[in-house]
């Protein structure tokens, strides 16, 4: 990291968000010596007055219940003192009087620790609901920005969700905007900082493999699924006013999709790879009703949290096309659902029949790239095989490549950790681009406000089962057929 005094505020600090994500990225950042430097500090934030202790008492049970396993005494001492970096400051989100004593809170530590270059870094998370976004902004625009001449920044990142819709998402941008050049503004999508997500650029442009395939000639169809087996839990809330695609298809999938459908970029450069992802995005056609089925599973209205008369999807399966030379006539079906029979991020990519099939082998089904995003990080490509032994009969099989057989040992780094270490170094790569966001919310708003009206409906379906039957026929609709193996 540069020197010179970094200090990251975290709005909202008492929220679920910062416990649960937030500090602990920052704690395992800590622990691989990103954040041992004495001129870091952490701030939290939030309305609740509460001292330092209390803040750290409440933080840290999820530092330690991050790692995974047990805490074990050298955990609770980084723990200790990681949190010995931890101060906290409560004021109102829309009032000066808490953003000034944040300023010099900062501003003491900037000059205490005395930093080698007299510089000012200053990165802001908002841990908060979006409702609040313009506010915070105006008040750290106002009081709280690096005002060192000898250098420095200052950042903000901004969580999901942006906005409900197309309008209420370019009002906020447009908020934001006025305040913050883009360059400031580090909009997350988790995602983007998964381990396997981070590889579909690498897979697709450095391998020999796949570019001459990647396209309508070769591919039938591709399937972006995620699964939980868990409901709202409690979350209603927040879920209930948003629903699965905005909570998880608008953002998380469009993403992915963007990924696996965009061009070449001309380098790596954060404004090349935008650049080729809203292209992509452009090019996808409004989305027809018939290729949408929405599903919520029984009991979400059992939810205290949830009004008994709620429409809100907690299911969709929505298929997206792309009217382009390499994707025309190749459905792109994204799929996410809670409450399902398992919990699982995958995509999987269904290649067409061999032409002229002189073996008889379709009945093992076609080649099928599956890119398992989690659990269990895999790569595997069904393919059809010989059937070891005397006779001249086909199998399916997989070439694969498990991660944590091949990379045994080592430790794949949390999605939040990765990219608050980006906003660090000031690397946008892995972030979302305004005109990205805008492009995303087209394609999704019409059917939004058609479910708003009421037009289309989720059908019910049973809690720990593959959604409604009716997603499934979609799928077989797009061409999708079963392969076996796993
Ligand atoms: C969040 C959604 O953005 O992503 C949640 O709000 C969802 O509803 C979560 O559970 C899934 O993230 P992950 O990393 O566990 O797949």
């Amino acid at each position: 990291l540069e020197s010179g005094s970094l200090s990251i505020i975290v709005l909202g600090a008492s929220g679920d968000l910062a416990k649960k994500k937030t500090f602990p990225a920052l704690f395992n950042l800590y622990q691989q010596g990103f954040l041992q430097s004495n001129e870091v500090h952490i701030f939290g934030y939030a309305r609740t007055k509460i001292s330092d202790d209390d803040l750290r008492d409440r933080i840290r049970g999820h530092l330690l219940q991050s790692k995974g396993s047990s805490s074990s005494s050298g955990q609770s001492e980084d723990a200790a003192k990681f949190l010995q970096l931890v101060k906290y400051i409560s004021g109102t989100y829309d009032g000066d009087e808490g953003f000034r004593l944040l300023d010099k809170a900062i501003h003491e530590h900037e000059v205490s620790k005395n930093s080698q270059d007299g510089s000012s870094r200053r990165l802001f998370y908002l841990a908060l609901p979006p409702s609040v976004y313009p506010s915070v902004c105006k008040m750290i625009k106002l009081f709280c920005m690096n005002k060192s001449d000898l250098g420095g920044w200052t950042r903000i990142v901004v969580e999901k969700p942006f906005g409900k819709d197309l309008k209420s998402a370019e009002a906020l941008s447009g908020q934001i905007g006025e305040l913050f050049g883009e360059e400031q503004i580090y909009r997350i999508d988790h995602y983007l900082g998964k381990e396997l997500v981070q590889n579909l650029m690498v897979l697709r442009f450095a391998n020999r493999f796949f570019y001459p395939l990647w396209n309508r000639d070769n591919i039938d169809n591709i399937q972006i699924v995620f699964r939980e087996d868990f409901g709202i839990e409690g979350r209603g809330g927040y879920f209930d006013e948003y629903g699965i695609i905005r909570d998880v298809i608008q953002n998380h999938l469009i993403q992915v999709l963007c990924l696996i459908a965009m061009e070449k970029p001309v380098s790596l450069s954060p404004e090349h790879i935008h650049d080729e992802k809203v292209k992509v995005l452009q090019s996808v056609v409004p989305i027809k009703d018939e290729e949408v089925v929405l599903g919520q599973y029984e009991g979400y209205k059992d939810d205290t949290t949830v009004p008994n008369d709620s429409n809100t999807p907690t299911f969709a399966t929505v298929i997206l096309r792309i009217h382009n030379e390499r994707w025309e006539g190749v459905p792109f079906v994204l799929k996410a659902g809670k409450s399902l029979n398992s919990t699982k991020a995958e995509i999987r990519v269904q290649f067409k029949e061999v032409p002229g099939d002189i073996f008889k082998c379709k009945k093992h089904g076609r080649n099928e790239f599956v890119i398992r995003l989690q659990p269990s990080e895999a790569m595997y490509m069904k393919l059809t095989v010989k059937q070891p032994g005397l006779e001249m009969s086909t199998i399916q099989s997989e070439l694969d490549l498990s991660y944590q057989q091949r990379y045994q040992g080592v430790k794949i780094p949390k999605a939040y950790e990765r990219l608050i270490l980006d906003t660090i170094r000031g690397d946008q790569q892995h972030f979302v681009r305004r005109d990205e966001l805008k492009v995303a919310w087209e394609i999704f708003t019409p059917m939004l406000h058609r479910i708003e009206d009421g037009k289309l409906k989720p059908i019910l379906y049973k809690q720990g089962s593959r959604g409604p039957v009716e997603a499934d026929e979609l799928l077989a609709k797009a061409g999708y057929t079963q392969t076996h193996g796993y």
